[in-house]
């Protein structure tokens, strides 16, 4: 189950899962986009469902993981990736409308998609894999808006919490400490801001931004068995940002 999946990270995500031979479940607002990357999966030989939802619905993120196990059988995997962020607006200036959508979208939705998987994940003798994206926001106040800060850092606890309360089931819940990527969300935030993409990439090692497709790959193996002994984890993936 990919949440955010009708661009950027989480569109690379279902690409590389379905190499590495997952099913998967596509999540986001945007129907046409997905239905147009589910086409291109199963043109390909994989398989994909689509489901139209918001992750601030708990109900939406139900229906998302009862496809899951109708069309597949279980949920092995989760990636929980729908975001929004911004840059370039100080805190005292920043709408009380702004830090509820930013808190609703990064923060609740990460947690109503853990309560969904979790309780699914508990009836599996399998147990299964999740991923939460934070960002580097979520270890340092990087430039973006401080509700988009606040929020990637509550990802973390969430993670770290449910990576404790769960190890004992076969659920590992890792996150992904994400620097600056090339998607839509990057360019509107810079554009927002009137700020450049070599601004936000001139702290870290690498100097550049990410393809998608270098996040998804991270991903894909925190999901896979090829990471078994990793759990709570706060992995980097940021072009080495969060080293200096
Ligand atoms: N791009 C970056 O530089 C960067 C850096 C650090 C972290 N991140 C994080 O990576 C994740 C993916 O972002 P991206 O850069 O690929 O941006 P993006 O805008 O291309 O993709 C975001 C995805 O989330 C979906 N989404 C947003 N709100 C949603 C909601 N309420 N319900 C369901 N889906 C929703 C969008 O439709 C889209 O599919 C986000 O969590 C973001 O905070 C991005």
């Amino acid at each position: 189950m990919i949440t955010g999946a009708s661009s950027g990270i989480g569109a690379a995500a279902a690409r590389c899962f379905v190499e590495e031979g997952a099913s998967v479940v596509l999540m986001a607002r945007r129907e046409e986009r997905l239905r147009l990357l589910a086409g291109e999966i199963e043109e390909a030989g994989g398989r994909a469902a689509v489901v139209t939802g918001d992750v601030t619905d708990q109900a939406d993120v139900e229906r998302a993981v009862e496809v899951a196990l109708a069309e597949f059988g279980t949920l092995d995997a989760a990636f929980n990736n729908a975001g929004q962020g911004t840059l370039g607006c100080r805190l005292h200036e920043t709408e009380q409308a702004v830090f509820d959508r930013i808190m609703d979208v990064n923060v609740r939705g990460v947690w109503n998609c853990l309560r969904a998987q979790i309780r699914t994940m508990l009836t599996q003798d399998t147990g299964g894999a999740i991923v939460n994206t934070s960002s580097t926001a979520g270890l340092f106040a990087t430039g973006a808006i401080a509700p988009y800060v606040a929020a990637k850092h509550a990802v973390l606890g969430l993670t770290k919490t449910a990576a404790a309360e769960y190890g004992d089931h076969g659920i590992r819940v890792n996150a992904l400490v994400v620097g600056a990527t090339r998607t839509d969300m990057l360019a509107t935030a810079l554009e927002a801001a009137g700020r450049r993409e070599l601004d936000v990439v001139a702290r870290a090692i690498q100097r550049r931004l990410a393809d998608p497709v270098e996040v998804a790959r991270a991903a894909a193996w925190l999901c896979s068995d090829q990471a078994s002994f990793v759990t709570g984890g706060v992995v980097p993936v940021d072009g080495g940002y969060s080293a200096v």
